[in-house]
């Protein structure tokens, strides 16, 4: 099936894309695919609370509608994993160098061109709806939020990319990615590829918990998110969001 065979709805300017397929959701039957894109969003959600920031028009914004009863609710971080490896993939098609930093930052170098935030809704210990939001930087160059390391599309390859262009591509890939994801096989796939696709996957790298700096390898993200880390002496330590850093804690 195509993208363009499922709605998409094109707002000129609201709130959030994820806040208003919410509404939708709690007003409307809304099918699952349903794309809602905006040119602009006054209160932008991140990860953890923060604001996503986005110039009007510069950069692509938008939320899916996914309705994923096959993932059981303890490996929901399955669809983290679906839609960071689609977003790599499609971005690596266009300059290579793309990678994910776990949980799912979409990163290039050490700066991040891209977030999602994905809100699910659970009954009866199953997902019953997925709000799946993306923010990718695509022509935008300068940034006023305190975000430590934003970068654009255009800023990696030297010129402006068509954001419309950007989604299709996206959506087509999320929507055979996430198709593929109901069969067993194919996951494994999903999950070896996103596994192969994380920022400083290879080697020995400073980390940092509660209790301060540490060396560790990434050996693997589980199922249920945790971030499986082996330590120089042979330990492994797991961590869920914001329990570890890839970065000093600011001063
Ligand atoms: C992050 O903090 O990295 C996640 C950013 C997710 C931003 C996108 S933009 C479209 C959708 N609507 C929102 O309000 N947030 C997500």
């Amino acid at each position: 099936m195509k993208i363009f065979d499922f709605p998409l709805i094109h707002l000129p300017q609201t709130e959030s894309t994820n806040s208003h397929l919410k509404e939708m959701l709690k007003n409307e039957s809304p099918i699952e695919g349903t794309v809602v894109f905006a040119h602009e969003q006054t209160k932008g959600r991140g990860q953890a609370g923060c604001n996503w920031e986005s110039e009007p028009g510069m950069n692509l914004i938008f939320s899916m509608l996914l309705f994923p009863s096959h993932i059981a609710v303890e490996k929901q971080f399955i669809l983290s994993k679906i839609v960071s490896f689609a977003l790599v993939d499609v971005l690596n098609d266009i300059q290579p160098g793309f990678c994910i930093k776990w949980p799912n930052d979409i990163y290039y170098g050490d700066s991040k061109i891209g977030g999602i935030l994905i809100e699910n809704e659970i009954e009866d210990n199953r997902i019953c709806s997925s709000i799946v939001g993306i923010g990718i930087n695509v022509n935008q160059t300068a940034f006023m939020s305190d975000a430590p390391n934003p970068i654009s599309l255009k800023q990696i390859i030297g010129h402006d990319f068509p954001v419309a262009i950007l989604m299709v591509m996206i959506c087509e890939k999320l929507h055979d990615t996430y198709n593929e994801s109901a069969i067993p096989l194919k996951i494994k796939r999903i999950e070896k590829r996103y596994g192969d696709l994380l920022y400083r996957g290879n080697g020995y790298h400073s980390f940092w918990d509660k209790n301060g700096e540490f060396t560790a390898a990434i050996v693997g993200v589980k199922p249920e998110g945790y971030l499986m880390l082996q330590t120089a002496k042979g330990d492994i330590r797991q961590y869920l969001f914001k329990e570890v850093s890839f970065t000093p804690p600011h001063v």
